[in-house]
């Protein structure tokens, strides 16, 4: 198994280019199931997607990458054409979905072109028991049957009504799956409360582009009237903003000037403003970010929410940043209720940060120091990454596959910017 040995303490500095976001891309190539054919730029290269791949291919797509550069050292060229060849395979098994959760949306789309599905119930994971009930409730409402049995979802319909459909909470995944499931059902289905999230917002742009008729793309209430197939579009992925965010705060940990290229800062607004409070100086420019590291970071509190709110994608990361300033910061998780596993690891390294139901409280002005420490999910990844980044002497992380599910070679971005990291196998001297 793969780990990260880091010597910490270097500075970063220089330019790194944001990928294509994973929790935009995911949504859209699954949305290859309601038919037709389309291309894809700026698909990021991660185990997700290639999961996603390999399932769609199970179910019928065709895949392909396309212009592969003549130097290019894999056949990853960001660039992917998925077509479909209206097999009549509707499952996805256990085996696939235990690797990722998101292949749950296959649901939508599988339901509403081929009017059935078979799909494993994805389990409890690390952060949270992240049930599924809203998905389903609202596909009932659609007109589906859904049972389930043995561990695996069946359901079924004789064609898909829309439908008011109210969200007792804006979930993601759930939003993109109802969505998907809405854009070739008969009649006008409206979704209130739904997810806000920029990733949901590019679903909807990309489907509109096919010919989807959607409106209120990017707010809580989305209207969808059906229609009767979608037509060939190309499209670009929009970019990472929870691997910006990343970056974002890499740099304000050990920046001697770091740019970030390829965002949009607007939807950047909740983590810069963290960033803002805890003393950051950020020059924002059209599509760049320029930041240098805190002088004097002060702690802060922060609470994550659905967007527009502070993502729980990014609280694993924030930490470090909130261990070393000066006076105390509180972090409160309402996304997800079992997210701070990485706290243990990181109080290891010597940050004092203690739990309390929902709240983590760090008391700051810690100096970390490098330790053994264990990747327990993506992001509390990315968190012991840059703990170790900041943190004095050697730090090795076990278990990095979960970052390699979400972030786009970030040792060999990080090892760019001047950070003293490198990829071994965990048993090498
Ligand atoms: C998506 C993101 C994930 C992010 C999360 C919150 C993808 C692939 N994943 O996950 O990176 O951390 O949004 O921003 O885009 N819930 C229910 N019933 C449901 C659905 C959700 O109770 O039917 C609960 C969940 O357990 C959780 C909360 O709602 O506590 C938010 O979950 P949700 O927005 O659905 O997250 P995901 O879509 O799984």
């Amino acid at each position: 198994m793969d780990a990260f040995r880091i010597v910490g303490g270097h500075p970063l500095r220089g330019t790194v280019r944001i990928s294509g976001s994973k929790n935009a891309a995911l949504p859209i190539l699954f949305s290859s199931l309601l038919g037709g054919e389309f291309t894809l730029r700026n698909v990021p290269c991660l185990r997700d997607i290639r999961t996603t791949l390999s399932l769609l291919r199970q179910l019928g797509a065709h895949t392909e990458h396309l212009d592969p550069p003549a130097t290019s050292p894999s056949e990853w060229t960001g660039t992917i054409s998925i077509s479909d060849r209206q097999t009549p395979d509707y499952e996805a098994p256990y085996d696939l979905v235990r690797t990722m959760r998101a292949s749950v949306l296959c649901l939508g789309p599988l339901l509403a072109r081929k009017r059935r599905a078979r799909v494993s119930l994805p389990g409890g994971c690390l952060i949270g028991a992240r049930p599924i009930d809203m998905h389903l409730k609202a596909f009932e409402k659609m007109g589906a049957r859904i049972t389930i049995h043995h561990g695996y979802i069946d359901a079924e319909t004789d064609g898909l009504v829309g439908a008011e459909i109210a969200l007792p909470y804006p979930t993601v995944t759930g939003t993109e799956n109802i969505l998907m499931a809405a854009v070739l059902a008969r009649g006008t289905t409206t979704i209130s409360n739904a997810a806000e999230e920029p990733e949901v917002a590019d679903l909807a742009h990309f489907l509109m582009a096919r010919g989807a008729r959607i409106s209120g793309a990017g707010t809580s209430t989305l209207r969808i009237e059906g229609v009767e197939a979608l037509c060939e579009t190309g499209y670009k992925i929009m970019f990472d903003r929870i691997e910006a965010g990343t970056f974002l705060v890499g740099a304000a940990l050990l920046g001697d000037s770091v740019r970030i290229e390829g965002v949009d800062p607007a939807p950047l607004a909740s983590i810069l403003d963290v960033l803002l409070a805890m003393g950051a100086e950020p020059r924002i420019e059209e599509e760049a970010i320029t930041l240098g590291a805190i002088r004097k970071p002060v702690g802060t509190s922060v609470r994550t929410l659905p967007y527009p709110g502070f993502p729980t994608d990014m609280q694993a990361q924030i930490l470090p940043l909130m261990a070393t300033a000066s006076g105390p910061s509180s972090m409160i998780e309402t996304v997800f209720e079992n997210r701070f596993t990485h706290v243990m690891e990181m109080n290891r390294m010597g940050a004092e940060i203690e739990i309390h139901g929902s709240q983590a409280l760090v008391r700051g002005g810690s100096r970390l120091e490098g330790a053994i420490v264990m990747a327990s999910d993506l992001r509390a990844s990315a968190g012991l990454v840059l703990a170790g980044l900041v943190a004095e002497g050697e730090t090795e992380i076990k278990r990095v596959y979960h970052i390699d599910r979400g972030y786009e070679a970030i040792e060999r971005k990080l090892e760019l910017l001047g950070a003293r990291i490198k990829r071994v196998q965990e048993d090498q001297p």
